[in-house]
């Protein structure tokens, strides 16, 4: 495999650019120092996107994406593309992403950072030391399955209204194995051990999630430790006592819920990278996009403020998955932790007395800083 690597740059909207701005210069430090290179496109999604072409993504670039090593992306979304018609609107550009890249695996840890943890709004001594991984069904369930429509609900005389919802909630025995594959494969890397979270006790779905994930486990990974919870004792446990997790594998929607209250036990949403994988293509690197978990923070774009640090960490996931640079990748983790421990911080880390924050980019430039100095 040759050490070339080729990205298409995705920044999106809001805070996007400005955090992956920050990002470019990681690249740049990793070219300059360790030999890798980077074939570097860019390109356009969510509200930047419509606002050029009238379309959240087009054609060419989703062809660009299905083309390269892996896809970063900023964040997409802003309140100046609610009134657009839903077909259109920022969100479907991510999500034809993942589902034409088939991105089956999202990979979202939470790991509290030492300097970090008085910022969490649980007590230090419940989340010091947290390091759990969220793995989500990205592909399929509520989000993409149909039947799903606004319709006039026929001639039902006791719907005040006339309209009916719909979306459905349908996984298939394959959906399901696939991913908890994906999760026995990253615990054994880890402690080894995996919770699933559905609502067996309400949903047929969940009867056979839970089934499915048991099959995986009995015939595959009997080795790895599995349990099994409902997604609403799940959200209890993780505010309760988070750091009994190690790994969590869960469909899209509960994945979706749990993830950001998971993101929130570490202190700041800004600190949270992920990973979406799908399939080894024919070089033998997995589909891939990573982003981070935050989203465009409209209200702060544009000032210098966001925290560019979930931005970079995904780009540490990118080195570990795709590329294979796990030391590379543990290097970078290891710069941002040192920055956190000097007391640098952007404005959503600052308390009441925290002092002057630093800017995106000084931030950027401090975690480079750290990388030169090994
Ligand atoms: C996420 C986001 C997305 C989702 C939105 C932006 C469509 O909340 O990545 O968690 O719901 O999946
Ligand atoms: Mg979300």
């Amino acid at each position: 495999m040759s050490d070339s690597y080729s990205l298409l740059i995705l920044p999106g909207d809001g805070i996007g650019p400005e955090v992956m701005a920050e990002v470019v210069k990681v690249i740049d430090w990793f070219q300059a120092h360790r030999g890798m290179s980077f074939d570097i496109g860019h390109g356009l999604v969510g509200g930047s996107s419509y606002d050029a072409h009238g379309t959240p993504l087009t054609d060419e670039t989703m062809a660009r994406a299905q083309a390269v090593d892996a896809v970063l992306l900023g964040a997409v979304g802003g309140p100046k593309y609610d009134v657009l018609d839903f077909s259109v609107k920022p969100e479907r550009g991510l999500l034809r992403l993942r589902k034409e890249m088939d991105l089956y695996a999202n990979l979202r840890p939470a790991q509290c950072f030492d300097a970090l943890a008085d910022f969490s709004s649980l007590k230090r001594e419940v989340v010091a030391g947290l390091d759990i991984l969220i793995v989500r069904e990205l592909t399929s369930g509520v989000y993409f399955g149909e039947p799903r429509g606004i319709h006039a609900d026929g001639n039902n005389p006791d719907n005040e209204g006339g309209r009916v919802g719909i979306n459905t909630q349908r996984y298939t025995s394959g959906e399901i194995r696939r991913v908890a594959r994906s999760a026995f494969e990253l615990a054994r890397r880890r402690s080894n051990r995996v919770c699933s979270m559905e609502k067996a006790n309400v949903m047929e779905s969940g009867i056979l999630w839970r089934e499915e994930v048991q099959w995986v486990h009995d015939n595959e990974y009997a080795d790895v430790e599995l349990t099994h919870m409902y997604a609403d004792n799940g959200a209890m446990q993780l505010v309760r006592n988070p750091r009994q997790f190690d790994v969590i594998v869960t469909d899209n929607l509960f994945g979706d819920l749990l993830s950001d209250a998971a993101a929130m036990l570490t202190g700041s949403l800004g600190m949270l990278p992920s990973a979406s994988l799908g399939a080894p293509m024919a070089n033998g690197r997995p589909k891939a996009l990573y982003e981070p978990v935050h989203g465009s923070a409209p209200d702060i774009a544009g000032q210098g403020k966001a925290n560019p640090i979930a931005c970079i960490l995904s780009f540490a996931m990118a080195l570990r998955y795709s590329f294979d640079q796990g030391a590379a990748a543990a290097d970078l983790e290891r710069a941002v932790e040192r920055v956190l421990a000097d007391g640098v911080r952007t404005a959503d880390l600052t308390g009441p007395d925290g002092g002057i924050p630093v800017t995106t980019a000084q931030m950027g430039d401090r975690i480079v800083a750290a990388l030169s100095q090994g």
